[in-house]
């Protein structure tokens, strides 16, 4: 009887240090000899990641000591809790590198804003190279190195295996080389910031573009597009996109087929759409009937556009901010008079015969 109970409370011992030693698996801070964790007395941070954002960091030149959180001293270790990084709190993965604008100090994002062009950039970090490590943040979901320079080194291969992206933003991170057509690897992307980099001319839209189809927001601008006369057609397989940027990319006008155009399924949700400094002509308008009301903000200014404005724009009703200064346009400029009426349409520029016209018809 007696060895019974000792075998029963020996066995009950056993498992509960089993217990415990899974807990202090799971949670390390439960451990006696884990002390000064910055989080509030809990490790957040994996290691593999933590090696592999620490390896990521020797790529960089950070000149304004941004990552100065950043370290191997102990009272560093938890890389939830560095500058840029978030993690998940479920299962503490990093899910969150955001080295770009917002996450710089105060000053140093100010002066990039009155600066926003490539060539007159201070930077606040030059970028070496992109360790391949990255790869080890399999649960990435939100990716922002924009304004980093990297000064027209190749776009690293291995973007396109941090499968798990929604966010992905290398704006003005000077990459060169090949443009990373391995983006169209990343299905969950909704957002898509790929402008003012050096990459070669982007031939094959039709290769990676129409798999993104969760993309709300593209912005391509600065990238060379002239070798591409499907653009609007690929353009309009995203079924859910609602921000469009392709400024001063070459853009050709498109080649509209109107049995493809009018069989597409998208530009359903598009509120945003700024073209400028292409060389659009009147075709565009074709397309821009089929947005229908969705429309906010329509900038169309510096193209080759001539001719009058098709009586489709009347379908526009809840634009609120038009540009079409910097074209030819003529005749037929009353049909804009419905805009004027919601009194919500902004003309900007200065270069508008449009403008000029409706002006004189006030
Ligand atoms: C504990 O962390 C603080 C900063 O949070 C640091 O100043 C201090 O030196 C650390 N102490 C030890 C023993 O590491
Ligand atoms: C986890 O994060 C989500 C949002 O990111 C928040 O709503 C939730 O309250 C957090 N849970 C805990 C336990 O902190
Ligand atoms: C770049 O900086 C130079 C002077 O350093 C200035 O003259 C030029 O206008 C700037 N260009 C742009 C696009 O800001
Ligand atoms: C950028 O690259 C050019 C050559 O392509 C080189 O001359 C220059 O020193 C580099 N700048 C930096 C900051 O590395
Ligand atoms: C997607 O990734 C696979 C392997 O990870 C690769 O073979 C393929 O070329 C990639 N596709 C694109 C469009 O990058
Ligand atoms: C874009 O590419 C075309 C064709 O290769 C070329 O003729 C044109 O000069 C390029 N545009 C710019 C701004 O580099
Ligand atoms: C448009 O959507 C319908 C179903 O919503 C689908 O059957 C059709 O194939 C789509 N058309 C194109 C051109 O993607
Ligand atoms: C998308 O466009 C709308 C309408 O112009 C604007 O309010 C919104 O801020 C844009 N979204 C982003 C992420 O820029
Ligand atoms: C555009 O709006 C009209 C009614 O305003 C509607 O009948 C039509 O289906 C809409 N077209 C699209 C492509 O959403
Ligand atoms: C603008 O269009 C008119 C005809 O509508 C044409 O006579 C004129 O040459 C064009 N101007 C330019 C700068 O293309």
């Amino acid at each position: 009887m007696e060895g019974d109970r000792i075998r029963c409370l020996n066995k009950l011992l056993r498992a509960l240090i089993l217990v415990l030693t899974l807990l202090q698996y799971v949670n390390p801070s439960l451990s006696l000899g884990f002390k000064n964790i910055s989080s509030g007395g809990v490790m957040r941070c994996i290691e593999r990641e933590r090696e592999a954002l620490l390896a990521f960091k020797q790529g960089l030149v950070d000149h304004y000591n941004i990552l100065s959180s950043w370290g191997r001293e102990v009272h560093k270790q938890d890389c939830c809790t560095w500058v840029g990084i978030h993690c998940s709190n479920r299962t503490n993965h990093v899910t969150q590198l955001n080295l770009g604008w917002s996450s710089s100090p105060e000053a140093y994002s100010q002066s990039l804003q009155q600066k926003r062009h490539p060539q007159n950039i201070t930077y606040g970090f030059q970028g070496k190279m992109m360790s391949p490590k990255l790869i080890e943040l399999h649960h990435l979901k939100y990716l922002d190195l924009s304004w980093i320079n990297f000064n027209g080194t190749r776009h690293p291969d291995f973007i396109g295996s941090l499968s798990n992206l929604r966010h992905l933003d290398l704006s003005f991170a000077s990459f060169g080389g090949r443009f990373p057509s391995q983006v169209g690897n990343l299905t969950h992307l909704q957002y898509l910031d790929l402008s003012f980099n050096y990459f070669a001319n982007v031939e094959n839209l039709n290769s990676w573009l129409p798999h993104l189809s969760s993309l709300t927001y593209l912005d391509l601008s600065w990238n060379n597009l002239s070798n591409a006369p499907d653009w609007l057609e690929m353009v309009s397989k995203l079924p859910k996109l609602t921000n469009l940027t392709l400024y001063q990319c070459g853009l050709p006008s498109p080649a509209i087929h109107s049995t493809t155009l009018f069989n597409m399924n998208s530009s359903k949700y598009l509120t945003h759409v700024d073209l400028r400094f292409n060389r659009l002509t009147s075709s565009i308008f074709v397309w821009l009937s089929k947005t229908n009301a969705s429309l906010v903000h329509l900038d169309l200014s510096s193209n080759q556009i001539e001719g009058g404005i098709p009586q489709s724009f009347s379908k526009l009703c809840n634009l609120q901010i038009l540009d079409l200064s910097g074209n030819n346009l003529s005749g037929q400029l009353s049909r804009l008079r419905f805009l004027r009426q919601h009194k919500r349409v902004h003309f900007t520029g200065t270069a508008s015969r449009a403008l000029s016209v409706l002006s004189f018809q006030k």
